[in-house]
């Protein structure tokens, strides 16, 4: 791998996915290859007898190369709720994820790793999602919702990554609110009010047009 990302957010629900899937069609528009994880997912079907969850399956089929499952999503809980009471029997561990890191790091020019909830949600009863980006020593990418209570939200994460020592490239602004009043004045007030740059306002879109969130990137300022 040449660069690597972990894909955080200022909530669960805030478009880490979709910022994701853009961010890969970026690279690839680019003439880079990527791959992806999302090594914690709770919320999965069953598909062929095995767990899978919408968001790694995404992943899979967005990535230049075709992976096992089980490395891009090494725990896949069944029911939608915090890692850390749905592995109350399989707790998550971070070796083991670090692992499948390892086994694909490598497969392509830009890995993207995808965490679950927000900065400070639990994998189990030691560690958080925090705990996570910084075993796999990846930059992080803040996903910012722009809805109600965003300016809050971004600050508080971005200070937390800071405040943990974790290199921050940036955030994503992405519009998953078509009826939010004053989008471009709460969007400036982040920017003014943090030290990360923006790396792209990503309009709403009512079909899943990534190649469209791609074009909003500026992921220039990425690599
Ligand atoms: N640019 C957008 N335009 C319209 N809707 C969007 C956009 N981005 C996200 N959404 C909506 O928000 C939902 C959640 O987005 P996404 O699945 O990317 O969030 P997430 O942060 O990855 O969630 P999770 O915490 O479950 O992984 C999407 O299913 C979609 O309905
Ligand atoms: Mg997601």
């Amino acid at each position: 791998m040449k660069y690597g990302f972990f894909i955080t957010g200022t909530d669960t629900g805030v478009g880490k996915t979709w910022a994701t899937i853009a961010l890969m069609r970026r690279f690839k528009q680019q003439e880079l290859s990527v791959v992806g994880m999302k090594p914690v997912a709770a919320g999965c079907e069953y598909q062929d007898g095995q767990l899978k969850n919408e968001d790694a399956l995404l992943i899979q089929e967005n990535a230049s190369q075709w992976l096992d499952y089980s490395d891009i999503n090494p725990y896949a809980f069944e029911d939608a709720i915090s890692p850390h009471l749905a592995g109350v029997e399989y707790p998550v561990q971070i070796d083991v994820i670090a692992q499948a890191f390892d086994k694909i790091k490598d497969k392509a020019d830009v890995i993207l790793v995808e965490g679950a909830g927000g900065w400070f949600a639990p994998l189990n009863n030691e560690d958080d999602i925090a705990d996570l980006a910084k075993a796999l020593a990846l930059p992080v990418i803040v996903v910012v919702a722009i809805r109600l209570g965003c300016i809050n939200h971004a600050r508080l994460t971005l200070q937390a990554i800071q405040s943990a020592g974790v290199h921050c490239v940036g955030w994503i602004a992405m519009c998953i609110d078509p009826k939010m009043a004053r989008q471009d004045e709460n969007i400036a007030t982040i920017k003014n009010k943090s030290s990360a740059p923006l790396l792209g306002v990503l309009p709403y879109t009512d079909e899943m047009n990534f190649d469209y969130l791609a074009e909003n990137l500026t992921a220039e300022k990425l690599i």
